[in-house]
């Protein structure tokens, strides 16, 4: 891994080919193999994210979240981990996963303990409050099911087609 400028890194696991880009912030997470950390990009404790993965610029990943193999994270995309957030007294982190191969689009916010199931896609701009199942192109807020997209044609994340079968 080459050194990041202007970075925090803490305890950080980062696999083989990986690439770590400048001004991102990594608490104790758990990095795969050959994927990609964009700039400004703040990855919280417990995180884990698989191999093959591309996460973009500007994303917030906090504890709890679970990102599988080949999963893509478009920019500005903000997961989260507290229902009913409050500056102080107790809370409930809740498990949010993110299957292989799914793919999320710019500027979508991932409400906390959803899961997104294998090949999903997000549409830019949506608001997941459920989960999503494999396989499923959701849109909108909240984000709502308009069609599916065939599976990844190879095992370990090649090309993905982006047709939509309209519902
Ligand atoms: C959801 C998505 C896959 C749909 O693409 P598509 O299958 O080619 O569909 P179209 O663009 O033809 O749009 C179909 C309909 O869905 C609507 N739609 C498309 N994307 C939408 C979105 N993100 N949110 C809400 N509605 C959306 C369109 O307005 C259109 O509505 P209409 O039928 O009433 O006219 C795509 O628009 C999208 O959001 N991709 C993610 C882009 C992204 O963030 N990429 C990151 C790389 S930087």
């Amino acid at each position: 891994m080459k050194p990041t400028r202007y970075s925090v890194i803490k305890n950080a696991e980062v696999g083989k080919n990986s690439r770590i880009y400048d001004q991102v912030n990594l608490y104790r997470c758990k990095i795969g193999k050959n994927t990609k950390i964009d700039s400004y990009v703040y990855i919280e404790e417990g995180v884990t994210i698989g191999d093959n993965c591309k996460i973009r610029p500007f994303v917030f990943i906090p504890t709890g979240v679970v990102i599988e193999d080949s999963v893509f994270i478009a920019p500005n995309v903000t997961f989260t981990n507290d229902k009913h957030p409050r500056a102080h007294g107790e809370w409930t982190r809740l498990q949010t996963r993110v299957k292989r191969f799914a793919s999320i689009g710019a500027g979508s916010t991932i409400n906390p303990g959803v899961q997104i199931g294998e090949n999903a896609l997000i549409g830019a701009g949506s608001v997941v409050t459920k989960d999503v199942p494999d396989n499923a192109i959701v849109v909108g807020v909240p984000a709502r099911v308009i069609g599916t997209r065939p599976r990844p044609s190879e095992p370990d994340g090649g090309p993905v087609c982006n047709q939509r079968t309209r519902r």
